[in-house]
C-alpha cells in the first residue's frame, strides 16, 4: 500500500519518518508533482495539482478536525474525505476556551495593569449567573468545551443545526433559534465549521444581538467573522472585548488593527494544535479498519460540507 503526504505551510518529513515507523507494511512518501500514484493521501490544504494527479486515491486524511480548505477543490465523488478525530485536540480546546473565559469574567487584564502600576487593587466579583457561554457548535470540540466551562458553574447554551440533549446545557439549534440564543449569552465561543451557511456569520447583525458588555471567542476560522463588525461594536462599547485565536488572513497582517487593539486579545491558531504521534495513530487504525471492510469515524458529508 503506498501512502502519500501532502502538506501546505508546514514540512512533510517528520509525518513521513513516524508514519513509516507505526506502519510497517506501508510504503510512505512526501508528495512531488509527478510522483507515483498513491493509495491514501494524508494531507493539509492541498493543492488541486496534487488531487488532479492522484486518481487512484481512495482516502484524503485531513490532519486537522476543519475541512474547509479541502472542500474548495474539485474531487472526485468517490474519494473519501476523513477529518482528524479530536486526537487530543478537544482537551487544549476546553483548555483554551476556559482560560479566556475566566481571564475575562475575573478581569485578570485589569489586575495585571493594576499590579504592573504597584496598585493593590480589588474589583467587584461579578456574578457567574450573568455569564452565560454561548457556545455555538456543538461537535467534537464543541460538545467538550461545553463540559468543561460546566466544571466552572458557568451556565451554558449551545446551538447547531440539529437538536441536541447535553446534560445541563440550554440548547438551541437551527437558524430560527439564533437570535434568542445570542440574546441570553454573554460571551459568544464560535466552533463552527467554515461552510457556505456560516461565512460571515459573526457580522455586526448577530454581534449586535449580544448583551451590552458581550464577548466573543474566535477559535473556529477567521472567515466566520466580519472583522470590522466586531471591532466598531467594542470600540462603540456594546462588546466588551474578544479573544481571537483565527484571522480572514493569516499569519494576521502586521498592520492589522487586531494587534494593538487594547480589547482584544490574538493567538496564532494555536488553541488546538494537531499532535503528530496521536493524529498518525488515529490514521493508521482507520487505513487498517478501512481495509478490513469497517465502518470507521470522521468521514466528512462533503456535500453539508463538515
Ligand atoms: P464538528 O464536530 O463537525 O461540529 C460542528 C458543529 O457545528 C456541529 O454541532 C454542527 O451542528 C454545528 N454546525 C454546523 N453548521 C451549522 C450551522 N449552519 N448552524 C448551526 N450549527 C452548525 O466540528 P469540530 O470538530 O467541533 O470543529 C469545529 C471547527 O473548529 C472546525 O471545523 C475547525 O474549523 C475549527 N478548529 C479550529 C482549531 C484551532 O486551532 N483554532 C482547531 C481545530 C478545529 P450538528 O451537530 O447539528 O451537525
Ligand atoms: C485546525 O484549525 C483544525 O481544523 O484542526
Amino acid at each position: 500500500m503506498n501512502i502519500t503526504i501532502c502538506f501546505t505551510g508546514l514540512s512533510p518529513e517528520p509525518w513521513v519518518q513516524s508514519l513509516q515507523q507505526a506502519f510497517a507494511g506501508a510504503v510512505v512518501s512526501a508528495w512531488a508533482p509527478g510522483a507515483p500514484p498513491a493509495d491514501h493521501a494524508i494531507v493539509w490544504a492541498p493543492p488541486q495539482q496534487f488531487i488532479d494527479e492522484q486518481p487512484d486515491l481512495q482516502t484524503l486524511f485531513n490532519i486537522g478536525a476543519g475541512v474547509d480548505a479541502l472542500l474548495q477543490l474539485r474531487l472526485p465523488p468517490s474519494l473519501k474525505v476523513v477529518r482528524l478525530d479530536d486526537a487530543g485536540m478537544s482537551v487544549q480546546m476546553a483548555e483554551y476556551v476556559c482560560h479566556a473565559v475566566i481571564r475575562h469574567f475575573r478581569e485578570f487584564d485589569g489586575y495585571d495593569v493594576d499590579t504592573q502600576a504597584g496598585k493593590w487593587s480589588y474589583r467587584k466579583p461579578r456574578s457567574r449567573a450573568d455569564f452565560a457561554v454561548g457556545v455555538m457548535g456543538l461537535g467534537v470540540l464543541g460538545e467538550r468545551v461545553a463540559k468543561a466551562l460546566q466544571v466552572f458553574e458557568f451556565p451554558v447554551n449551545a446551538y447547531s443545526r440539529s437538536p441536541k440533549h447535553l446534560q445541563g446545557v440550554h440548547s438551541f439549534s437551527g437558524a430560527q433559534a439564533l437570535s434568542e440564543f445570542l440574546a441570553t449569552s454573554r460571551v459568544l465561543v464560535n466552533l463552527m465549521p467554515l461552510t457556505p451557511e456560516t461565512e460571515n456569520i459573526l457580522n455586526h447583525a448577530t454581534l449586535s444581538q449580544l448583551p451590552v458588555g458581550g464577548y466573543v471567542i474566535n477559535v473556529a476560522r477567521g472567515k466566520h467573522l466580519v472583522e470590522e463588525d466586531l471591532i466598531a461594536l467594542i470600540d462603540r462599547g456594546h462588546l466588551a472585548g474578544a479573544t481571537l485565536d483565527v484571522f480572514r488572513t493569516e499569519p494576521l497582517p502586521a498592520a492589522h488593527p487586531f494587534w494593538q487593539h487594547p480589547k482584544i486579545t490574538v493567538t496564532p491558531h494555536t488553541s488546538a494544535r494537531t499532535l503528530r504521534e496521536e493524529s498518525i495513530a488515529q490514521i493508521v487504525g482507520k487505513i487498517q479498519a478501512l481495509g478490513r471492510g469497517e465502518p470507521i469515524q470522521g468521514l466528512v458529508d462533503t456535500v453539508r460540507g463538515y
